[in-house]
Formats: C-alpha cells, structure tokens, sequence
C-alpha cells in the first residue's frame, strides 16, 4: 500500500492547518438570513441555531430543530455572515458573543484545526491525537512569518516572540493556561521545541538525526526528566504537572540559544504517600520498578527500603 500523504517521515500538514477550499465553498453556500438567525440556548450543546418567527414584546419566538420555542431577547445573541466560518481570528468576527465563539472553535476543531486567535491570545484544543504539525517542516513554514501569512499556531506566537526580542531587545513571556488536560505542558514542550530549533547554534547534520551533547538538544531533554519526578496519572490526565514551573529560555545577542533555567513551584509532595483513586504516585516510581534498568532493583531500591522514610 502506498504511504499516506499525512503519514511517514515528513508528512503534510495542509489538512490540520489550514481550511480547504472544498470546505471553505460548503460553508459560503449555506442559507443565512442576519435578522432571522439566532443563536439560543440549548440543554446539549450549550447553544444551538435557530430562526426567528416572531417576536412578543421582550419574548421571541425561534424555529429550532425540535420545534418551536419561546425566549427572552437577551438569551438570543446574533450570528456572524458565513464569511467568518471557522476563522482564524476570532476578534474580527462582526459578533462577537459566547455562542459565536464556541461554535467557531467548534467547528474548526471537528475539521482537525486545533489553534484559533482570539486577538492576541492563540486557543488551542486538545486533540487528543498526534497531528503532524510540529515536525521540521512546519517549523521551517513559521520561522520569521508574521501572524497573517500562516495560519494560526503555537510556533507562531513562538516565532513572534523570538522576533519581538531580537528587534526590541527586551525579554518576552507567555503565558500558556488552561483547566487540566488542556495541553500546556504538550504546547509548553513545542515551544521549547521551537525555541531550540530556531536558536540552535550548531546546524543538525540530518533530519530526525539524534545528537546528543548540544545545548539545544540538552534544553528539550530537561523535560522526561522533570516529568518523571513531577508528573502523575490523576483522573483528568495521564501526564498531570503536579507543579507549577516558570521556565526562562537565554539567547546571545545574535539569538542564538545560550541557555536555559526553570523554577518550579509548589511540588504536591503529599502525592508521594498518598493517591486518591484510580490516581498514582509520580511516574519515576514506576519507572524504576519497571526492570528497564536491570540492575536498579536489586542494586539500590531493595537495599534502601528500610529507610525509605528518610526520603519522603
Ligand atoms: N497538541 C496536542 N497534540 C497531541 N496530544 C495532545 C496535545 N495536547 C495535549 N495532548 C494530549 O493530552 C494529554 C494532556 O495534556 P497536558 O499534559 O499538556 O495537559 P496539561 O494542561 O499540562 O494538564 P495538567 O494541568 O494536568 O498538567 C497529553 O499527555 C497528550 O496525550
Ligand atoms: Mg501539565
């Protein structure tokens, strides 16, 4: 069978990045009639699209899919013309109102397209599922872009803020937040990832070429590491921080990479002795009685287990 385009070692990552034309032509052909479509609450979906019939004083009546039903003009906001299905940024949407927002993040993530701006902050969705679109290739697609030639992502606000700090010479930050499970460790990593790809001072002898010893490689390292001894299953995530980190990435003068230092905060220590659950201790316990190393059983945790409490 022949390899799949979005498959193998450098794969295409039109489909996840950006909007086809076969979707974008769907969308500007569905029916829209602005002072009839509303959108409306919904028990399901939060919000769902309805068409007004008709309106009684403060109350109007809207057709929705399971018939007809009455609400109050404030629980009714406007949606935006076709043109502005699954956009980019969504601070250039004409109304911008929760159920717009939602339903454009919506329907750009069920199209695979994770990242959507909100003005100066870039949305990201879990995925759930390995898109390729942090390999080599999409770097090489963002470095020295600016926001409005690609399309929306987290090497994006990366490349953005590694230009910002070359031109204005000052220290850049992002904030990445989100509820557990959101993804800011996987996008923390991509923009280390990126960082150290366009900083690097020593140019890669091949793709996919593992080096070890330079410094950018030695920065993207850091992180199994601080995972294992920081990260745990808990109900919401496989991989959950259970701590905070503020990581500060140096470049020389010429942005070049010249090093790099993180501070953590707050460790839940109380983890170690006890797991709610279906939760678990911190990855390193597991992986050192996994029998990976063979000789780290029997050579020092057997022989340290009467004094285990000297650790905790
Ligand atoms: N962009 C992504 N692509 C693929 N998988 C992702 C992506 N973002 C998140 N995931 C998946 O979701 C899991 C949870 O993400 P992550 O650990 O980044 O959440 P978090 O926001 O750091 O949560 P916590 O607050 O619990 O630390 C990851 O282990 C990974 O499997
Ligand atoms: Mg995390």
């Amino acid at each position: 069978m022949p390899p799949k385009k979005d498959m193998g070692p450098d794969p295409d990552p039109t489909q996840y990045l950006f909007v086809s034309l076969e979707m974008k032509r769907q969308d500007q052909t569905k029916p829209y009639d602005g002072k009839k479509a509303t959108w409306v609450p919904c028990e399901k979906d939060s919000y769902q699209l309805g068409e007004i019939t008709g309106t009684k004083g403060d109350l109007v009546v809207v057709k929705v899919a399971d018939g007809e039903k009455t609400f109050k003009k404030d629980q009714c906001s406007q949606v935006n013309p076709p043109k502005y299905e699954k956009c980019e940024d969504m601070s250039n949407l004409t109304y911008l109102n929760d159920a717009s927002v939602l339903w454009n993040l919506k329907a750009r993530y069920t199209n695979q397209l994770i990242y959507t701006y909100s003005g100066l902050f870039c949305v990201a969705i879990n995925p759930y599922k390995r898109f390729p679109i942090y390999t080599p290739r999409v770097i090489k697609m963002y470095i020295g872009k600016r926001r409005n030639e690609v399309p929306p992502h987290i090497f994006c606000i990366s490349d953005g803020a590694y230009m910002d700090m070359l031109t204005n010479h000052e220290n850049q930050s992002m904030l990445i937040t989100g509820e557990s499970g959101a993804g800011k460790t996987e996008n923390t990593k991509k923009v280390i990832a990126y960082m150290a790809s366009v900083g690097a001072s020593t140019k890669k002898a091949k793709e996919g070429d593992v080096k070890k010893g330079n410094l950018e490689d030695q920065i993207v390292q850091t992180n199994p590491v601080l995972e294992a001894f920081g990260n745990a299953k808990t109900t919401r995530n496989d991989n959950s921080s259970r701590f905070g980190k503020f990581i500060r990435i140096h470049f020389g003068t010429s942005g070049k990479l010249a090093g790099a230092d993180i501070e953590t905060y707050l460790l839940e220590k109380a983890r170690v002795i006890s797991q709610q659950a279906l939760e678990r201790s911190y990855h390193i316990f597991y992986q050192m009685m996994s029998g990976r190393l063979p000789n780290l059983k029997g050579q020092y945790i057997n022989k340290l287990v009467d004094r285990y409490h000297n650790f905790i």
